[in-house]
């Protein structure tokens, strides 16, 4: 086997949250004045809750205090964490979760790699919360894709180099981090066009083609 580990990132790969980020920010812009939409958001794919927020906050005419900037992060995340309850397992399709039993029955190490502090919420709505073998997320990180840190604490986790492991990616910000971190990178979306990307797929089952 080429590779001994999959990290796969979550949002946009595992499963599709991104409306929910969407509407969430777009609360908070209203609320604050602040022009946002869908293109601004594509912007915050792969990026942390609080890169996200100075990206939004490029388009006001205020500038906010650090304590300021905070508030509105939590407020954001809290009503995207009550939008999160509406997700089940009808949230993972057949074809993910085919995938990845079919990749666990092959002997790979199956690892999260997301910037997301909500991981381990988003995993239990789907069913998925004791699935992988380690979840490295916005919780265990300082720095934040496209920096490679989330992909080498996953690799870490499961005891991996990083050229022992392929990560799965949807934003380019995480086809960098792979790019940067040593990885190989599977992407989907968005990355499949990226120039970091080794494989692109058209479909997240074409990876049990490239991992034969
Ligand atoms: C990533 C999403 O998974 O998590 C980003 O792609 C999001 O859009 C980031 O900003 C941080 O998420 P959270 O849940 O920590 O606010
Ligand atoms: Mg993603």
């Amino acid at each position: 086997m080429k590779y001994k580990g999959i990290i796969f990132d979550l949002d946009g790969v595992i499963c599709f949250t991104d409306e929910y980020h969407y509407l969430a920010w777009k609360a908070l812009a209203d609320r604050l004045g602040i022009y946002f939409d869908r293109q601004i958001n594509n912007r915050l794919r792969g990026v942390s809750r609080m890169a996200s927020l100075e990206i939004i906050l490029e388009n006001s005419p205020i500038s906010y205090s650090q304590q300021e900037k905070e508030a509105f992060a939590a407020e954001k995340n809290e009503m995207y964490r009550k939008m999160l309850l509406n997700m089940s397992e009808d949230d993972l399709s057949q074809e993910v979760r085919d995938t990845l039993v079919e990749l666990r029955k092959r002997g790979y190490l199956l690892a999260i790699g997301s910037s997301s502090r909500n991981t381990r919420t988003i995993l239990g709505q789907i069913g998925l919360g004791d699935f992988f073998d380690a979840i490295s997320d916005g919780t265990n990180i300082t720095h934040s894709k496209p920096d490679p840190e989330v992909f080498l604490k996953a690799a870490e986790f499961i005891d991996q180099k990083p050229q022992d492991c392929l990560v799965v990616e949807d934003a380019s910000s995480g086809a960098e981090a792979a790019f940067r971190g040593g990885f190989d990178c599977a992407g989907i979306g968005e990355a499949s066009h990226d120039i970091h990307t080794t494989y692109p797929l058209e479909h997240f089952s074409d990876l049990l083609t490239i991992l034969e």
